[in-house]
């Protein structure tokens, strides 16, 4: 009796430690899940399967475990010794080493709590990766037949918006029923105040690679002024900005959305679009946008011009003076195409300081990036931002869309196959005190 009340005890005790030595589902793994796979994880992401319920997760453990102890997942390709960002989405060894005891210790589910994620798939039929519903989606009139016959094309679409008063916006996201298909897409906001110009009497949708590519201009009455451009590269996800920042979203205009489909074997439908979500909260600094490099300031400044031989590792330049008054950078956004290998961007000042921008070690054209900053980084009236890009145009490189390598240039028309050395940076005016703000972002 003794004995057999001691091997109880024994026993339990051992339970109890067992217990609680392996994590559980919903306390200690689902967390970690939702903040930092589930932006891509989600239906109607660039990701595979959803990962949002104890049994989408439990079914992958195995597979799971492996990407997760090799880093490959999520991925996360800035060199965070240069700089540090705030949405930095690679898992500290901690958090892996939670993941990978708890699918060791059998995956329990511990005690079940599904508000995160029916409040997650709430969103998801919402059509949203942000944190609450949209405030208002803009939507193509009608879906674009995607032709499977493997050609790229470059589409726009018109959407035109009327509400009953200016908004602030607070986060701004693009989004498609099928993002797989999509390399990358722009949009731009235009305000049209005048009501004598009718929003609807133009063309919807324009394929800028077919035989109507010319209509575009029945949208030139719409674009005289802008108030903002964004974009989607796969592996970006929603736009933010912080406190008192953000731009004015006018109560009549247009949006005119770009739209690269990359190359697709199988006849398919997007419908794309835009969220925004506002907020009540006034917009004390407007956030701006600026682009270096090509298809924006600068690019005929590259050096040496962008024409990347075939079976060469090339390396080019761009140098370009700030001739603004001292701003506050938000964003960094690099942008490359397939041949990228290494990208880096700093600015060097008057007085010998060094700034460090972006660092991409090991460009991997499938995951890129809308870097944020944690602080301001002040970028001086004067300083000289510095890009630099390496291309891979050998067939070692996994990526090179040609074999055998061919002679790739930058020609301006974004082709996927053609490079890109594109810097784009989204910033506020400075004001003194930024050094020390840290910005609260959503
Ligand atoms: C930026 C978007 C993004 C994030 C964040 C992300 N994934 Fe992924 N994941 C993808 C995409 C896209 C694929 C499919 C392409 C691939 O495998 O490279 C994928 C593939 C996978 C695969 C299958 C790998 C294979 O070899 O087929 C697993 C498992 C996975 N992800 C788990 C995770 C986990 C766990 C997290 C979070 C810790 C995570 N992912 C975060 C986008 C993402």
């Amino acid at each position: 009796m003794l004995f057999r009340k001691g091997l109880c005890l024994v026993l339990l005790i051992w339970c109890d430690v067992c217990l609680g030595q392996v994590p559980e589902f919903y306390k200690d793994v689902q967390p970690i899940i939702h903040t930092n796979c589930v932006p891509c994880h989600r239906t109607g992401e660039a990701a595979p399967f959803p990962l949002i319920t104890f049994d989408d997760v439990t079914k992958r453990s195995k597979f799971i475990r492996q990407v997760v102890s090799s880093r490959y997942m999520p991925p996360w390709k800035a060199d965070n010794h240069f700089n540090s960002f705030a949405n930095d989405r690679s898992l500290s060894d901690k958090d892996i080493k939670t993941i990978v005891s708890w699918i060791d210790g059998g995956a329990p589910k511990g005690k079940p709590n599904l508000k995160a994620e029916q409040d997650l798939q709430a969103r998801v039929s919402a059509g949203t990766a942000y944190k609450r519903k949209p405030d208002l989606t803009l939507k193509v009139k009608s879906g674009f037949q995607v032709k499977g016959d493997a050609q790229e094309r470059f589409v726009m679409f018109k959407i035109p918006f009327e509400m009953a008063a200016d908004a602030n916006v607070e986060a701004v996201e693009f989004t498609s029923n099928n993002k797989k298909l999509i390399h990358h897409a722009n949009f731009a906001i235009h305000p049209v105040a005048d009501p004598a110009i009718d929003l609807h009497n133009s063309v919807d949708v324009v394929d800028l690679s077919g035989p109507d590519a010319d209509k575009y201009y029945e949208w030139v009455k719409y674009k005289k002024e802008m108030t903002y451009y964004g974009g989607w590269i796969p592996g970006t996800t929603v736009e933010t900005y912080p406190e008192n920042m953000g731009w004015i979203m006018p109560k009549r205009g247009v949006v005119l959305v770009t739209v690269h489909f990359g190359p697709s074997s199988v006849d398919a439908e997007s419908i794309d679009g835009i969220n925004l979500f506002f907020k009540t909260t006034p917009i004390k600094r407007k956030v701006k946008v600026i682009s270096l490099g090509s298809g924006g300031i600068g690019e005929k400044d590259i050096t040496p011009p962008m024409m990347i031989f075939a079976d060469e590792i090339s390396k080019f330049r761009l140098r370009i003076a700030n001739n603004q008054p001292d701003i506050s950078l938000l964003y960094a956004w690099p942008h490359m195409h397939y041949l990228g290998k290494e990208f880096k961007a700093y600015a060097t000042t008057a007085a010998g300081d060094t700034i460090r921008l972006v660092h991409v070690p090991a460009w991997d054209f499938r995951w890129q990036e809308i870097y944020k900053y944690k602080q301001p980084l002040l970028l001086p009236k004067g300083a000289v931002v510095h890009v630099e890009g390496t291309y891979d145009n050998t067939k070692d490189n996994p990526a090179n869309p040609h074999n055998p390598p061919q002679l790739v240039m930058s020609t301006g028309n974004m082709r996927s196959d053609q490079e890109m050395m594109t810097l784009i940076l989204m910033y506020v005016e400075h004001e003194a005190g930024d050094e020390n703000l840290f910005f609260k972002w959503n």
